[in-house]
């Protein structure tokens, strides 16, 4: 499929397992704005991403619990991920499911090759959120995707959400997402 068939998804994964996931509340923004301009949107979520440890000796065939996800990341467009800045990096949930692309390596074209990865992380202090974001890059850059310049690392997350009600409530942090989904969309167009 390619990046410019419209009638693809574009695939939005990550969050956490925590109630009130302020990672999850990002993504359902986001996939509010993509609808907005138009775009089909498929989600993975954290219970979708909880897969057992990726092993190195896996096949495609032997790995079924990945099915689902392989079958989201080759029929998607483009991505966004969203991930909490854990200890400065990236969750190890999401960092699993990703690892699990190594069974595309095979695909022609392979892994995620050039398609558009936007990069949204969430942390509770300043700068953990930006460094997640980096760790993201290497990864979108390893697995030969572009990254959407404008990436969204989102901090303080705390005055970012209001978890109980399940929204956004910082306009700053509307405007970096609706920025980051203007440039992919704008991309997509070119
Ligand atoms: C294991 C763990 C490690 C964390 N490490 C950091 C960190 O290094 N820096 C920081 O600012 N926040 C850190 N946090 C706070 C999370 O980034 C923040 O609570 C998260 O973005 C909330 O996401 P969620 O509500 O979707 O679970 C950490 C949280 C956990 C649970």
């Amino acid at each position: 499929m390619s990046r410019n068939d419209a009638s693809a998804p574009v695939l939005l994964v990550g969050g956490t397992l925590a109630d009130g996931s302020a990672t999850a509340i990002l993504m359902k923004h986001t996939a509010g704005l993509l609808a907005d301009r138009g775009f089909a949107v498929e989600v993975m979520g954290a219970t979708a991403l909880e897969l057992p440890m990726y092993h190195p000796d896996l096949h495609e065939h032997e790995a079924p619990d990945a099915d689902a996800l392989l079958a989201a990341f080759r029929r998607a467009r483009a991505y966004i991920w969203f991930t909490p800045a854990y200890h400065y990096s990236i969750s190890g949930l999401l960092k699993n499911a990703l690892d699990y692309l190594e069974l595309m390596g095979n695909d022609d074209p392979p892994y995620l090759a050039g398609k558009l990865v936007g990069l949204v992380a969430a942390s509770s202090g300043p700068i953990a959120a930006i460094h997640a974001i980096g760790a993201m890059e290497q990864i979108v850059h390893a697995l030969r995707g572009y990254v959407v310049p404008a990436t969204a690392p989102i901090c303080p997350i705390e005055r970012a959400v209001d978890r109980k009600a399940g929204t956004v409530i910082d306009e700053r942090t509307k405007l970096k997402l609706s920025q980051l989904v203007d440039e992919m969309r704008d991309a997509l167009a070119r």
